[in-house]
């Protein structure tokens, strides 16, 4: 039995099996109509979603099977006092799989640690957002036609932004990358990051403050949000929040082929303005991650699709 934690306990193989999956549903979707029929999805959301949970709880029905859970901590007995490890034995008990987001860094693998069914993380505090990588490969993927060779540009809050924490990482497996790391100094990548994923597998990188300098270098730029829930002080969230705004001002030195992507929730990083512009695929993210998530529960549950 295996759960996704963390990014990086996917092999490249795995992962370009898992998009080609998702492609094939894509292609294929009354195939996969049936196939998880009396399984049960349990969506355990100790922090707000609207992408994350209601994909995946879209994945399963489109797979055929159920959904239970809860969407927030305070409707849950972890409101008094429960811990996860216990939450995750008692889940075993109702349901096949786990997706479970959590603000602490580690719950999901805790769960995962006391859980005798698959785990998988829908996000932990400011560490980690691996289903999140895998809508972001097949939006490149599907976007570009490949996984290599490319420059891409993180904007933003790169300290907190777990999704840009689990894309580095994915995409340091794959030819050629370039990575334009683009924040204020307080909201730089961890030092953990940085050392342990771009330096050990010298990928080329460099870090700044200016979008407006690296623009026209960029194949795909990641706008991410600033984590205001993250933050210990309002003051310095205030400060920070509107660190980044693209606007069609700001693209007009861009390359015609740019690929523009946000994890979302946006508050103001883009313009609205830009969401017509052929290059913003953020909208297609989110469809890409109900497909890749499909592809998931699949892989994780072992069911063998003919
Ligand atoms: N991208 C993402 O995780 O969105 P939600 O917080 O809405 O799930």
């Amino acid at each position: 039995m295996r759960s996704l934690i963390d990014i990086l306990e996917l092999t490249t193989k795995e992962l370009d099996e898992l998009i080609a999956v998702a492609e094939d549903i894509i292609a294929n979707p009354a195939k996969y109509a049936e196939v998880c029929k009396g399984k049960k999805l349990a969506t355990l959301f100790f922090e707000p979603s609207t992408r994350t949970r209601l994909s995946f709880e879209a994945a399963m029905y489109e797979l055929g099977g159920n959904v239970l859970g809860f969407s927030e901590a305070n409707s849950s007995s972890a409101a008094k006092g429960e811990s996860v490890a216990d939450t995750a034995k008692t889940i075993s008990c109702y349901a096949d799989i786990i997706a479970m987001r959590h603000p602490k860094e580690g719950a999901p693998l805790v769960a995962s640690m006391n859980a005798s069914i698959p785990v998988i993380n829908a996000g932990d505090g400011g560490h980690n957002h691996p289903t999140q990588t895998l809508a972001d490969l097949l939006t490149i993927k599907r976007e570009k036609g490949s996984l290599s060779g490319y420059t891409i540009g993180f904007c933003g809050d790169l300290k907190f932004g777990r999704t840009v924490h689990s894309l580095i990482a994915a995409l340091s497996r794959y030819e050629n990358i370039k990575v334009v790391l683009i924040s204020p100094d307080e909201l730089k990548l961890p030092d953990y990051i940085r050392k342990d994923i771009l330096e050990k597998n010298n990928i080329e990188f460099i870090q700044t403050e200016s979008l407006e300098s690296v623009m026209p270098e960029l194949d795909i730029l990641y706008m991410t949000r600033v984590q205001r829930e993250r933050f210990f002080n309002e003051a310095d969230y205030i400060r920070l929040k509107d660190s980044y705004i693209l606007t069609p001002k700001k693209l007009e030195t861009a390359k015609g082929s740019l690929t523009i992507m946000h994890p979302l929730p946006r508050v103001n990083e883009i313009s609205v303005a830009i969401d017509s512009d052929p290059r913003a695929a953020y909208f297609k993210q989110v469809l890409n991650g109900k497909y890749m998530r499909m592809a998931l529960i699949l892989k994780l549950l072992e069911v063998e699709v003919k």
